[in-house]
């Protein structure tokens, strides 16, 4: 089990004293995080591929980084990992890709619980390329996708699957396995935005056997820079749309112009922290196996994992004592594993923006509103209600600080 204080210790920024609810739009980053990119910009600056020192540093940063996300994700190799802005500008750009293997009458199937970066690139592709689109509800009682409906979306037109592994508005962690077999089942590809998921658990995209995952360093304590996972054979086969100049294979060939170095190089800083809280907290690894940072992280994952779980367990419990109170998706105690902590609540007699603001005015900070999450909360029938109020847990935070969040929710409420 981890030792909190020494967790917030890695923190800077929760010395400020302020609760840090808004995780799920954006994590604190590690100390590792600061000391990659100072280091970077004292040491390593430079643009990629030159013959001098500060450039074959870069090139070296850039790599290692690689193999370390691949590590995270469990990647094949590292040329499947690509670096790019965030993870809406990475999908926009491989989905024009993927449109050039698109005919007319094709289809894509998308749900209704995802945030719209894994929504609109596809809408936009369809239309281009005269495909249908087949939406996937939620049942709007738990939050939990209609896996049946899955199953009849996917048919012998279907080429592509996009399915969010968690939802950034009601914490909902789907299938994604399943929806990988149903899609390859007709020949489709499927393409997961693990962002939400990535904070929380593990991913092993060996294990899914999906052909993409898209997800962002800057919600899971690093930069701000995203990450997209693809098959290396489907990389190479797919057309890149890029400079002439620029490298013809993957992962090169997709990522357009100069990269955020600095950034990258913060991304191995989060990945340095995750590893050590597994090896700090978790089972001993053998020093010796050229498997230990893949292993150190599946067990800072796993340690932080069971510490949310509580946190997630006890946010859940103060939030149904607070009178008037509606929790949007999974409320079963029993059902803690289906979802990650991340909740969405309504209260009677105030507005989503009154109630964030009000604790922003104690130092909580949360977020309210749709969070993107369009088509969920329109579902939800929340659109013109000013959406929910989301608070959302990292390993970082401290029961105290849900004990605090409860007590003022209730004087709201009471007042
Ligand atoms: C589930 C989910 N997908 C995608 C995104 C978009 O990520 P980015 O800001 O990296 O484009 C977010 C951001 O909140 C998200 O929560």
């Amino acid at each position: 089990m981890l030792n909190i204080e020494t967790i917030r210790a890695h923190f800077p920024a929760l010395s400020s004293g302020a609760t840090f609810f808004d995780n799920p739009g954006g994590t604190q980053v590690a100390r590792e995080v600061i000391e990659r990119m100072q280091n970077y910009y004292l040491h390593m600056n430079a643009n990629d591929g030159g013959a001098f020192y500060t450039s074959q540093q870069t090139d070296a940063i850039v790599f290692e980084t690689r193999r370390a996300v691949a590590d995270f994700l469990h990647a094949t190799r590292p040329e499947e990992i690509i670096f790019g802005q965030n993870m809406t500008s990475l999908t926009f750009h491989i989905s024009r890709s993927i449109a050039r293997l698109l005919e007319p009458g094709d289809e894509l199937v998308v749900t209704r619980l995802d945030h719209d970066a894994n929504i609109s690139p596809w809408l936009w592709i369809a239309e281009d390329r005269g495909c249908q689109v087949r939406w996937v509800d939620f049942r709007p009682e738990d939050g939990t996708l209609d896996m049946q409906t899955l199953e009849q979306a996917v048919t012998s037109r279907t080429k592509l699957v996009a399915i969010g592994y968690a939802s950034n508005a009601l914490g909902t962690i789907n299938d994604v396995k399943r929806a990988v077999q149903l899609a390859h089942s007709v020949g489709a590809l499927c393409f997961i935005d693990a962002v939400q998921y990535a904070p929380h658990r593990s991913i092993d995209v060996q294990e899914l056997d999906c052909d993409f995952l898209a997800c962002s360093a800057y919600k899971f304590f690093g930069p701000h820079t995203g990450i997209l996972y693809g098959k290396y054979a489907l990389l190479e086969d797919l057309t890149a749309y890029k400079l002439r100049p620029a490298g013809k294979h993957a992962p090169h060939k997709f990522e357009t112009g100069t990269q955020s170095f600095e950034s990258i190089s913060g991304i191995l800083g989060t990945l340095d922290y995750l590893a050590w809280v597994g090896t700090t907290f978790g089972a001993p690894i053998p020093d010796d196996t050229e498997q230990h940072r893949f292993l150190a992280l599946r067990a800072g994952m796993s340690v932080l994992g069971e510490y949310e779980e509580q946190l997630s367990l006890a946010l859940l419990e103060g939030l149904k004592s607070v009178s008037g109170l509606h929790i949007w998706g999974i409320t079963d105690p029993q059902r803690i594993a289906s979802r990650v902590p991340t909740y969405s609540f309504s209260l009677q007699k105030w507005s989503p923006a009154d109630i964030a603001a009000k604790l922003a005015q104690n130092d909580i900070y949360v977020w309210d509103g749709n969070f993107y999450a369009l088509s969920a909360i329109e579902r939800l029938g929340l659109g013109e209600k000013g959406g929910v109020v989301r608070v959302g847990l990292a390993h970082y935070n401290t029961l105290q600080e849900i004990e605090r969040l409860i007590a003022l929710l209730k004087d709201m409420q009471a007042a």
